[in-house]
């Protein structure tokens, strides 16, 4: 066994924040509304094993139900996730029958999938370390992507003889190039947060100081804007890339009407009335106030 000389196992979130819950493999925190979602088993490099893959539908649950406009994912130590757990989820799954699997895999699959893509509030993931294989998953689905420069990413499931999996081809190739995905999938070559940015396979790399701090900042920005008007956005440009032109349209215009309907601040009218009657604002440079 290798050993770490020196083992970080805080994260880099907010310690004053209210717990939403107890679980084994996550903590979950809300502090001044923004949710604290840090996968918890540093000492594991925040692998994802069947009881963190199953605790994170709760806690998901327990983040919307909450108080937040905000959602930050995170990993405490030195790891944003090493991947899925290659003893719990892959080889003691090996003893377990079809049905028994299917359900393992499933909880893994919706929470990192569908269930982070169209979460309700804006999704930040502050990649604060390694970053392998199934961490691609969580990591694409969030909205926007935050790292420090010196962290590690790699599509490490070639140096252990399997293709990435779970979804990962779908999210790689949606944020990152083909050539890129391909290159990186089958040489296992890994890569630091500067490259990452440079790729797009996250918004921004910054120096490790200053991680925390940039995520605040977009975190407070995303507070002062409308939610409603966030949550379709995103639901509608998730959905831009497999859909033809007149598709698009038309799906556009459905969403761009459920926006206006479900929206509870009019933000439209107040928008309009702000630049236009009351002369207060120009949107091109500044939101409208409530
Ligand atoms: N699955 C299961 N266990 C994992 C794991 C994973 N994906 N990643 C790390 N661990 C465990 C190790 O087995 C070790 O457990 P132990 O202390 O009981 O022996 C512990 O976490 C620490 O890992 P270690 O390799 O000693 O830490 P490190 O800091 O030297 O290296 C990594 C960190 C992430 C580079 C290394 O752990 C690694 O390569 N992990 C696998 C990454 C991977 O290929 N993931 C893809 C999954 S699809």
């Amino acid at each position: 066994m290798m050993t770490t000389p020196e083992l970080q196992t805080a994260s880099l979130a907010p310690t004053t924040g209210r717990e939403l819950g107890t679980w084994k493999t996550i903590k979950a925190t809300v502090d001044d509304e923004i949710a604290w979602v840090v996968l918890n088993r540093p000492e594991k490099r925040n692998c994802m094993s069947p009881t963190l893959n199953d605790e994170m539908l709760q806690v998901l649950d327990a983040v919307s139900l909450s108080e937040a406009r905000v959602m930050v994912l995170t990993g405490a130590g030195e790891a944003f996730s090493a991947g899925m757990d290659l003893k719990e989820f892959f080889r003691e799954a090996d003893a377990l029958s079809p049905a028994q699997r299917e359900i393992t895999q499933r909880s893994a699959f919706e929470w990192q999938g569908p269930r982070l893509r169209n979460f309700s509030l804006p999704t930040i993931a502050m990649v604060n370390g390694y970053c392998f294989g199934g961490g691609f998953l969580p990591l694409s689905s969030c909205d926007i992507a935050i790292t420090a420069d010196d962290s590690t990413f790699g599509l490490s499931e070639i140096n252990w003889g399997i293709i990435p999996g779970g979804n990962v081809p779908t999210a790689i190739v949606h944020t990152m190039s083909l050539r890129d995905s391909i290159y990186y999938s089958i040489t296992g070559e890994t890569f630091n947060g500067t490259k990452a940015a440079e790729m797009k396979l996250v918004t921004e790399s910054v120096p490790r100081d200053q991680l925390l701090t940039r995520v605040l900042e977009i975190a407070e920005v995303l507070k002062t804007k409308n939610p409603a008007i966030i949550r379709v956005t995103k639901e509608t440009l998730r959905h831009m890339r497999s859909m033809g032109w007149s598709e698009a349209e038309n799906y556009i215009n459905a969403k761009f009407a459920e926006a206006q309907y479900i929206d509870r601040e009019d933000g439209r009218a107040k928008g309009l009335k702000q630049f236009l009657d009351d002369k207060t604002i120009r949107p091109g440079l500044e939101g409208y106030k409530n």
